[in-house]
């Protein structure tokens, strides 16, 4: 198995999506691409397979169950159909579809587990770092900014210290370097290459892949306190689906020629993790990892509290599955990042949908009703071809190879623009033949000629377009008169006028009908003034309000006596220079004075906290902040709301004396 990548034949995944929140335009967008290139692949005649699925363990999917009252496998169990419903609504045609609490995935992931510790590649040692608990990952700490937030979603870490498994990524530096030296087409677009040949050079550190924090994982196989990391677990998705290790399973065709399209966020577990994981146990690396970029939403950044997420469902249920798809593949370069905006797929309908194609489709069908009775005679007309029609045929021929080898480097906007050039060049050739003037009994069958290049033109693009849009290829092909599922067609079958019978076209419905722009501004304001309603009615309701779950196990009242926690005073706040957070707070204990820091300055004013009468764990160990020492820490609670973080100091009311103990 160790054997050369593949190329006849394609293999693609898309990430296995976290089950804690609804489908949207994010998720949608990759599994759209995905679903576009394997189509292309299915039409060349590879041997093609396309997998997604859903990542359902870890800290997250726990979370988001205890706070609705579930088991987390009734939240997966509920969460993953409505995945699996949108991807019926999208059109995709995905040939697996994986969870990882199913046991063909849970029986891998533990054999990659036993097999890395048997070599070595894992071992066991104590860790110890800050935590980000919803991006579940360690934070380097020359990744830590001052404000001790997490890098990427910007949110408190945890100080965690654990026993745990490792992984020896460091051993496998040098590997993955010589590895992208040799192959620079392995991650792609190039600006994310550059971006992991830095990061492995600038020195990869061995990985935590265990956690004794966290039940709703996988258990350890013989040491079932510790449960798999959960990326680690979530990345073995891609390998256990197709059957690995069985011998003769479908994994031995389809992993030499493994591609993973992921988000430009998640690009250094699968450029860097994952291929160590696979060269540790012996196995070929990924063909390539492309990253893609993220969309913000009408110039802002996606997101739950500002209510502008793009529902996907609601997308198809307005526009249709292949206006969204064709929007959201023609519209930015593949690999950059890009803007959503719903006007922007209006006018992209009207003009590329209803203007290019369905105008060249309509114009061409009408024309062989209205002088042919609908009629076609056999293609042996090409043999009188005048230049036009060669020059129009020469182009189609082009068009087909040129898409291949735009869509062989994923661009499908690239291959979407070579389309609509040959697209625009069949109206142009509509406009300057102008079969209306030709002579309906001329000898030389200049109007035979002109329509069945049109028709053959057309028969092409509605094969090429397929990938893109599989139910407008569809309907078009009904429309031609071209009988068979287009899923018997493939690409390098293709030839133009190989199809020489006489055909009956039957012109159905416009393709794409055009959207009136003002009636279309008021249905949109009206959604958007519903929506904000219904946010703002949300945000003043309790239930917006969420904090962390995490249960801990029972202790003895012992262990709470060695607390010593007092009523103190605060008589002074000062701001610490080059730390944004926090507070050097002065307190009054009655029978001393002394100074904590704090990181709440986000949260108050030195205004509102001086004076009031706090509750202050005394006998915590010195520590140092930014050069400030900090005898203490105080105790207050702290939530989420649409805002962010929200927090209260525990007080104690009236006249109560500062240094009073608490029990
Ligand atoms: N479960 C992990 C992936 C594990 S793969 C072994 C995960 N899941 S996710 O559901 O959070 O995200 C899945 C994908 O959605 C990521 O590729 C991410 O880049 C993508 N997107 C999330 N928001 C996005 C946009 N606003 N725009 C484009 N894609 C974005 O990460």
């Amino acid at each position: 198995m160790n054997g050369n990548d593949d190329n006849s034949g394609f293999y693609i995944t898309t990430p296995i999506y976290y089950v804690n929140d609804v489908p949207h335009i994010g998720h949608a967008y990759t599994t759209i691409a995905c679903d576009a290139l394997s189509r292309w692949h299915r039409m060349r005649g590879d041997g093609t397979r396309f997998l997604t699925g859903t990542d359902e363990h870890g800290q997250k999917i726990q979370q988001a169950a205890e706070k609705r009252g579930m088991k987390p496998i009734e939240l997966c169990d509920e969460v993953v159909m409505n995945f699996k419903k949108l991807w019926k609504a999208l059109g995709i045609s995905n040939d697996d579809f994986i969870r990882t609490t199913e046991e063909r995935h849970i029986k891998v992931t533990r054999y990659f587990f036993e097999k890395l510790m048997a070599s070595d590649d894992i071992y066991k040692g104590l860790y110890e770092g800050w935590y980000c608990v919803p991006c579940e990952t360690y934070v380097p700490d020359a990744q830590m900014g001052e404000d001790m937030l997490c890098p990427d979603c910007k949110r408190p870490l945890a100080r965690m210290s654990e026993e745990s498994y490792f992984f020896r990524l460091s051993k496998y530096q040098e590997a993955l370097i010589r590895r992208y030296e040799a192959r620079p087409d392995a991650i792609m677009p190039r600006v994310r290459y550059n971006e992991v040949m830095n990061f492995i050079r600038s020195g990869l550190q061995d990985l935590s892949v265990s956690r004794t924090t966290l039940k709703w994982g996988i258990p350890v196989p013989g040491d079932e306190r510790h449960t798999v990391y959960v990326w680690l677990d979530a990345l073995i998705n891609y390998i256990s689906a197709v059957g690995y290790p069985e011998p003769g399973g479908k994994w031995e065709s389809c992993w030499p020629c493994v591609r993973h399209m992921v988000g430009k966020d998640i690009i250094r577990f699968h450029a860097v993790i994952w291929p160590a994981v696979l060269m540790a146990m012996g196995l070929n690396p990924p063909v390539r990892v492309f990253a893609h970029g993220w969309w913000t939403v009408e110039g802002d950044k996606m997101s739950k509290s500002k209510g502008n997420v793009v529902d996907p469902f609601e997308m198809v249920d307005i526009y249709g599955a292949d206006s969204f798809r064709y929007f959201l593949l023609r519209e930015v370069p593949f690999g950059n990042d890009g803007d959503f905006s719903e006007l922007g797929m209006v006018n992209r309908v009207n003009s590329d949908l209803a203007n290019d194609i369905g105008n060249l489709l309509n114009r061409t069908l009408q024309m062989i009703e209205k002088y042919r009775g609908g009629c076609l005679p056999p293609s042996a007309v090409f043999e009188r071809s005048c230049d036009a029609d060669a020059a129009l045929r020469g182009l189609a021929e082009k068009t087909l190879a040129g898409m291949d080898s735009q869509m062989s480097d994923f661009s499908m906007d690239g291959a979407l623009k070579t389309l609509w050039v040959l697209i625009g060049a069949g109206n142009k050739y509509i406009d300057e033949t102008q079969p209306w003037k030709l002579g309906r009994d001329d000898p030389d069958d200049r109007l035979d000629i002109v329509l069945r290049t049109l028709w053959e033109v057309l028969r092409l693009a509605s094969m090429l377009i397929f990938p893109f849009m599989p139910e407008t290829a569809a309907r078009m092909r009904s429309q031609l008169g071209l009988e068979e599922d287009i899923s018997v067609e493939r690409y390098p079958d293709w030839k133009w006028g190989a199809h020489l019978e006489p055909v009956s076209v039957k012109k159905g419905g416009v393709l794409f009908p055009r959207i009136d722009i003002p009636k279309w501004k008021a249905d949109y304001d009206a959604r958007m003034k519903s929506r904000a309603e219904a946010l703002s009615a949300g945000s003043g309701n309790v239930s917006a309000v969420s904090f962390d779950t995490e249960r801990k196990p029972a202790i003895e009242i012992d262990d709470f006596k060695k607390l010593e926690i007092r009523v103190a005073r605060i008589e002074s706040a000062e701001k610490i220079e080059k730390a944004s957070k926090l507070y050097k707070l002065g307190l009054d204990l009655g029978f001393e004075r002394r100074f904590i820091v704090s990181g709440i300055r986000e949260f108050f004013t030195p205004e509102q906290l001086i004076g009031k009468k706090i509750l202050v764990l005394c006998n915590l160990k010195p520590a140092v902040f930014r050069g400030v020492e900090s005898n203490g820490m105080l105790l207050a609670a702290e939530a989420r709301d649409g805002s962010g973080e929200i927090l209260s100091l525990a007080v104690v009311d009236g006249d109560f004396p500062p240094g009073a103990p608490v029990h």
